[in-house]
């Protein structure tokens, strides 16, 4: 049982994305609920627009307290947060989760932007000593991969890096404008199940 929190400073990160598909795929092993904590409501919307058996609920506040009874009821618990260490809702999932994935486009821009999440993990490990935060490198482009810039940008950062990296693929566009995940889409869904299989694999307790 787990509760994961997709946190982080930027928008168009990959938080609402990688939410919706870990979602589902950690429903076809245990009962698993998706809160939706951006007031933008994007999760919620995904829900809306398509036929998704994922329970997806707007989050209520004051979100550690929601977040403790949506455990109560289900296995899994996946928060999909907004995008600022500011807003309350990252502070409190951060309080209440056990793990936070903190996904990062593989750009010195967007890995520079993480020094203020790093400092929010910091505090809140003072008071959720068991947080295993994971910074989760997203929209990777096969060709270019980590430049040597990125990597030593993201040794610079406090925050272990999850070895499985998130391609840049158009299938998690598509599908999430469907209302569905990549694990509906067959065949050309396969290669980010694959990649996300080995992710839940690799930062998510069993
Ligand atoms: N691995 C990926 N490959 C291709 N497109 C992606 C990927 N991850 C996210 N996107 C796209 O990037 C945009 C921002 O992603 P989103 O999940 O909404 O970010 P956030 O919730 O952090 O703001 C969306 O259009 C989404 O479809
Ligand atoms: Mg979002």
């Amino acid at each position: 049982m787990a509760v994961i929190a997709l946190v982080g400073n930027k928008g168009g990160a990959g938080k609402t994305t990688l939410s919706i598909n870990l979602a589902v795929a950690l429903a076809e092993q245990a009962d698993t609920v998706l809160m939706d904590a951006d007031p933008q409501g994007s999760s919620v919307q995904w829900k809306v627009i398509g036929d998704s058996h994922l329970p997806v609920v707007v989050a209520g506040e004051p979100l550690d307290e929601a977040i403790a009874t949506m455990a109560r009821q289900h296995q899994h618990v996946v928060v999909d947060c907004p995008p600022s260490v500011q807003a309350p809702q990252t502070h409190e999932a951060l309080q209440a989760c056990d793990v936070a994935l903190i996904p990062v486009q593989p750009s010195p821009v967007d890995l520079w932007a993480t020094v203020h999440i790093e400092q929010a993990i910091e505090r809140a490990k003072q008071a959720n000593s068991q947080l295993s935060p994971w910074l989760i490198i997203n929209q990777l482009e096969p060709r270019t991969t980590l430049s040597r810039l990125v990597r030593e940008a993201v040794a610079e950062i406090d925050i272990p890096v999850a070895e499985t990296a998130i391609r840049r693929r158009a299938i998690y566009r598509s599908s999430v404008l469907e209302g569905k995940s990549v694990y509906d889409m067959g065949r050309r869904g396969a290669d980010a199940v694959s990649e996300l299989n080995q992710l839940i694999r690799e930062v998510i307790p069993s």
